[in-house]
């Protein structure tokens, strides 16, 4: 049997790119994109396209019915720093189109469900190098409360009802498509973009603060690899730690600096500084590279020299 899958948050950051990759592999008919706002061009006339607002389970149950839909990708989510501002929407955003798609594989109208976790359900109490899959959780943020519950409801509905959720808690992911929105590693993005418009970059985050980082590629072939995983294999439904690379702003600059020699970055933390310095500096992910086979591609050289070359292009 063929999958009909749904991709809901597909003009986001990551929903933009996953949504062409699982249309090279299924078809352009087999992947249903759906967003609050249209997508970009690729997006809207490679296949078929539906407004679809997440907290909305008879919108979603109405496209499922309309083209058998079989899986559900779930993207749409509000990030770390927009979560500061919002936390009552943020909360119910993530939470009830979660809730939404966890009862449509209980109900049994789709069979297979994908939600992303973060690097955010850890806290300031988490050990912050090598942060093992099971430690300390006391996450500091709403972005991050709402992902801990979320990775427990997945549990749950799996341990219950036998929904197959499948997670991952994915740390910053670099990208030059399409632009993050209101997150905390968004630096990262950004300043491949200012070094390439204006050749200076104004950084939020402290020169010396470490995140685990992951470009879009690998993110992409992750969450494709888990998704097409065995059941058998994937022995951790809450989510997986899941690791490529990890650096500073200052080493994110002088990776750059070797492309463009007169690239300049300055620093003036603000609000985010606090969520950054809450967060683990970097991820033990062994766990989903004995399970599932998990290898990542890119390192910070590697990806700084492929998102340059098609910035600059
Ligand atoms: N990249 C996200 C954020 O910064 C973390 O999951 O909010």
């Amino acid at each position: 049997m063929s999958e009909i899958i749904l991709v809901i948050g597909a003009s986001g950051q990551i929903g933009n790119e996953l949504t062409q990759k699982l249309r090279a592999i299924y078809g352009n008919n087999h992947v249903i994109a759906s967003d609050i706002r249209a997508g970009n061009e690729e997006m809207m006339t490679s296949g078929p396209f539906e407004i679809i607002d997440a907290t909305d389970k008879e919108t979603i149950l109405k496209v499922v019915k309309k083209y058998k839909v079989s899986q559900i990708y779930l993207l749409a989510a509000m990030l770390s720093a927009t979560a500061e501002k919002f936390p009552q929407k943020a909360w119910d955003l993530n939470m009830t189109s979660l809730l939404n798609v966890l009862d449509l594989a209980k109900e049994k109208h789709i069979q297979q469900v994908y939600w992303p976790s973060s690097i955010a359900v850890f806290g300031p109490t988490t050990p912050k190098e090598n942060t093992p899959q099971k430690t300390i959780m006391e996450p500091a943020t709403v972005y991050g409360i709402s992902k801990l519950s979320g990775e427990f409801w997945c549990n749950y509905y799996h341990e219950k009802f036998g929904v197959d959720v499948r997670s991952l808690r994915y740390p910053g992911i670099i990208s030059w498509k399409t632009k993050p929105g209101g997150g905390t590693t968004d630096y990262a993005v950004d300043i491949y973009f200012k070094a390439v418009e204006e050749g200076s970059f104004e950084c939020f985050l402290a020169e010396e603060t470490r995140l685990p980082m992951m470009y879009m590629n690998d993110a992409v072939n992750a969450t494709i690899q888990l998704m097409r995983a065995s059941p058998k294999d994937v022995k951790i439904r809450t989510a997986y730690n899941l690791a490529a690379i990890d650096f500073s702003p200052k080493e994110i600059a002088a990776a750059i600096k070797k492309h463009i020699p007169d690239f300049t970055i300055s620093y003036k933390p603000d609000f985010r500084q606090e969520i950054a310095d809450s967060w683990p500096s970097s991820i033990d992910d062994s766990e989903a590279r004995k399970d599932w086979g998990w290898k990542h591609d890119f390192n910070l050289s590697s990806m700084t020299k492929d998102i340059l070359n098609h910035l600059k292009s």
